[in-house]
């Protein structure tokens, strides 16, 4: 066990776990931040992205000890009230049909908009590419995500 510092959404918090804890397990066991959703465990899914320095990860294979100072972005923060214009995107377009991996969807969207802030539908698709959804909500989540783009 050790203390590891986490700067998450924006706050100071340290925990004490093994170093090489998965984050996606100190984010809902330690911290009860359960937006952020666990699939695969092996980087092949998306449920379980988050933002670190602003950057995608998958935090079922990132250490903790890997993010110790550097600031982790969970969907419970992606907005101070669940405004982004992803997430009013996603409920205009009624994207989740079982919702386990949207929150791990709106976090890879919000990374492509972050840095092109009108991307092509080939664009989204290519990007959207790693993120699975078992329910093949992956129409609307192009769409949610074109909304997303008029009206940011
Ligand atoms: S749970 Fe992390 S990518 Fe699937
Ligand atoms: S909405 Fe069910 S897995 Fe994507």
């Amino acid at each position: 066990m050790r203390s590891v510092s986490l700067t998450i959404n924006g706050k100071p918090s340290t925990v004490d776990v093994d170093p090489a804890t998965p984050l996606v397990w100190v984010l809902r066991e330690h911290l009860q931040l359960t937006g952020t959703k666990f699939g695969c465990g092996m980087a092949q899914c998306g449920a379980c992205t988050v933002h670190v320095n602003g950057e995608a990860i998958r935090s079922c294979v990132t250490p903790v000890s890997s993010v110790a100072g550097k600031s982790i972005t969970t969907i419970e923060g992606l907005s101070a009230d669940g405004t982004h214009p992803l997430q009013k995107a996603w409920v205009a377009e009624q994207v989740p049909q079982c919702g386990y991996c949207q929150s791990g969807q709106i976090m890879q969207a919000a990374t492509l908009l972050a840095k092109n802030k009108k991307p092509t539908r080939e664009q989204i698709v290519e990007h959207m590419n790693g993120n699975i959804c078992r329910c093949g909500t992956y129409q609307r989540i192009v769409k949610a995500v074109q909304r997303a783009a008029k009206e940011a």
